[in-house]
C-alpha cells in the first residue's frame, strides 16, 4: 500500500510542470516523500538526484526509495548545499527545495551561484515553503521577498517570481 505524502509535498509536486523527461536535482530532500512521489511520474531520461546534509536524512531517503535507485532513476547525495562546487559535473532542467531556509535566513551562505551553475541555460529553480495555508517558514516575516532577494542579487538568475496565493509559497527562477 502506498503512503499519502504530507500535504505540502502533495500540493508541490503539480507546481514542479514535470514531463517526466527532466534531470531533477531536491535540496534538502530528506526523508524522502517528494522523490518517492516524483519516481513513478519519471520516463525516457528522467532522472532525480537528492542532496541533504543529514547522514541520517540520506538514509531515509535511501530506505524509502530503493526501488528507485536499483532502477538507476534515483541518486542520493549527502552534502551541505552550501559547499557545493562552482564547476558542476552535471547540469539540471530543475533544482528544487522545500522549507530550507538557508535562502532567507543566511543569503550569503546559499552559495546561489553554485546553484545556478547547476542549472541548463533555461532550467528553473523553485523554492516552497510553508505546510499549509497560512503556515509560511518566517512567520512575521515577508518571507517570499527576502527569498526573492536572494536569487536576483547574482546575474545567473532571470524571471524571478513569487507566489504567495497558493499554499505552500513559491519563488521561482530561471537560469539564463
Ligand atoms: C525542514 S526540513 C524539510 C524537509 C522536506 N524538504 C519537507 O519540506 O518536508 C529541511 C531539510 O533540509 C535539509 N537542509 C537544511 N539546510 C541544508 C543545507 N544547507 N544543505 C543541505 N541540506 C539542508 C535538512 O537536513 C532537512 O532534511
Amino acid at each position: 500500500m502506498s503512503e499519502q505524502p504530507p500535504p505540502h509535498i502533495a500540493r508541490l509536486i503539480p507546481r514542479l510542470e514535470l514531463t517526466g523527461t527532466e534531470r531533477i536535482l531536491e535540496l534538502g530532500a530528506a526523508p524522502g516523500v517528494a522523490v518517492a512521489e516524483i519516481g513513478p511520474l519519471l520516463t525516457g531520461d528522467g532522472h532525480v538526484t537528492a542532496l541533504d546534509r543529514s547522514a541520517v536524512g540520506v538514509r531515509r531517503i535511501r530506505e524509502r526509495n530503493q526501488a528507485l535507485v536499483d532502477a538507476g532513476r534515483l541518486t542520493v547525495v549527502e552534502q551541505d548545499l552550501t559547499t557545493l562546487a562552482p564547476e558542476p559535473p552535471e547540469q539540471y532542467d530543475l533544482i528544487f527545495a522545500s522549507n530550507v531556509n538557508v535562502f532567507w535566513t543566511h543569503p550569503r551562505k546559499a552559495n546561489l551561484d553554485a546553484l545556478a551553475a547547476l542549472l541548463k541555460p533555461g532550467g528553473r529553480l523553485r523554492l516552497f515553503y510553508g505546510y499549509g495555508p497560512g503556515d509560511v517558514a518566517g512567520r512575521g516575516r515577508d518571507t517570499g521577498s527576502l527569498v526573492a532577494a536572494t536569487l536576483s542579487a547574482g546575474d545567473a538568475l532571470t524571471a524571478v517570481t513569487v507566489d504567495g496565493a497558493g499554499a505552500p509559497l513559491e519563488i521561482s527562477a530561471v537560469r539564463r
